[in-house]
């Protein structure tokens, strides 16, 4: 569905629709993608992918919480060399932006993951510097600003396709990471991944998850993931993709006021369904019309004026 109304270029990515799949929900097979496409995003961002395989952490390893979900997934994943297949398949089937997520040990192999997504297709990555729950990657490296420099510079000197690197909320000032992510060479920010969160069984006594500790995501965390987006709209002048439990389009028009130029939704697809996508286009377009918008860009960053 073509729509100017809702039509973002997000660091040179054209969407047509302010709606992205976030990273880790239903996102591997190029069928599901396409499927999700289908259903209205006008980006699709992939589960995380690292050098080599991964099986992930053993169940349970999703927990439902109030308003949210807490998972310790532990980034399965078949690792780069086998999924570029998937890649160079996903795009024969889609027209939207697709986006590769990546996650690494070290610069050296974010830049080689990221280096081999794109040489088979992706339109660019997401740098997954934000996963709470697995040792010696993601929010280990997204929180400490001079490994995550070396990472974001790393993998840009390698990179001719858009760089976008997701930030953990799990930090004290994500305005200085985000600023030191723009300044190493991003060319947009994803905000936020989830809200480090437990789950305790009070009949067996015991965490629930496998992993004991997980990551909180859904409705609960959409105040401290547009809080966010908000100070890091302060701080930086790139894109911003706001993530966090938008569900509606009253979630994600929150979103683009506090100063996101897209938004991505990730629980509500497994706590609503896909028409999700559709649902938000559909009432963003009414609410810019409405309030005698021409383009979805008018609204971005509108709540900080005085
Ligand atoms: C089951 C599950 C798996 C996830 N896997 C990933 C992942 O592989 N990489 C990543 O960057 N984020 C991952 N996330 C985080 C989401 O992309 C998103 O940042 C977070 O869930 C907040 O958005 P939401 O409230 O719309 O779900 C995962 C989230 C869930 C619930």
């Amino acid at each position: 569905m073509k729509n100017d109304l809702l039509t973002v270029n997000l660091a040179g990515l054209k969407l047509h629709s302010p709606t992205a799949l976030a990273s880790g929900i239903l996102g591997y097979t190029a069928n599901y993608l396409q499927v999700i496409e289908a259903n209205g995003a006008g980006a699709l961002i992939t589960k995380s992918v690292g050098v080599t395989p991964r099986v992930g952490y053993p169940n349970p390893t999703v927990v439902q919480a109030r308003d949210g979900l807490i998972n310790a997934v532990g980034l399965p994943n078949p690792g780069i060399n086998e999924y570029t297949q998937e890649i160079t398949y996903a795009k024969t089937l889609l027209k939207v932006p697709f986006i590769v997520s990546i996650y690494g040990y070290s610069a050296d192999e974010y830049a080689l993951a990221a280096k081999k997504a794109t040489e088979a297709g992706a339109d660019a990555v997401e740098l997954n510097v934000s996963c709470p729950h697995v040792q010696y990657t993601g929010s280990e490296i997204g929180a400490n600003p001079k490994l995550l420099r070396d990472v974001v510079c790393k993998v840009k000197a390698e990179l001719h396709k858009p760089l976008i690197v997701k930030l953990s909320p799990n930090v004290t000032d994500i305005a200085e990471l985000a600023d030191v992510a723009a300044k190493a060479g991003a060319d947009a920010l994803t905000v936020i991944n989830t809200v480090r969160a437990l789950a305790i069984d009070a009949d067996t006594q015991r965490p629930i998850l496998s992993n004991i500790r997980g990551g909180l995501s859904g409705p609960a965390i959409k105040p401290i993931a547009l809080r966010c987006v908000y100070d890091v709209f302060e701080t930086v002048k790139i894109p911003i993709l706001g993530c966090g439990g938008v569900s509606n389009w009253r979630d994600a028009a929150e979103f683009l006021l506090a100063g996101a130029s897209a938004v991505q939704v990730g629980t509500a697809l497994a706590t609503e369904d896909l028409t999700v996508f559709q649902n938000i286009n559909k009432g963003l377009e009414t609410y810019l019309k409405k309030k005698g918008y021409r383009s979805v860009k008018e609204i971005v960053g509108l709540s900080h004026q005085n």
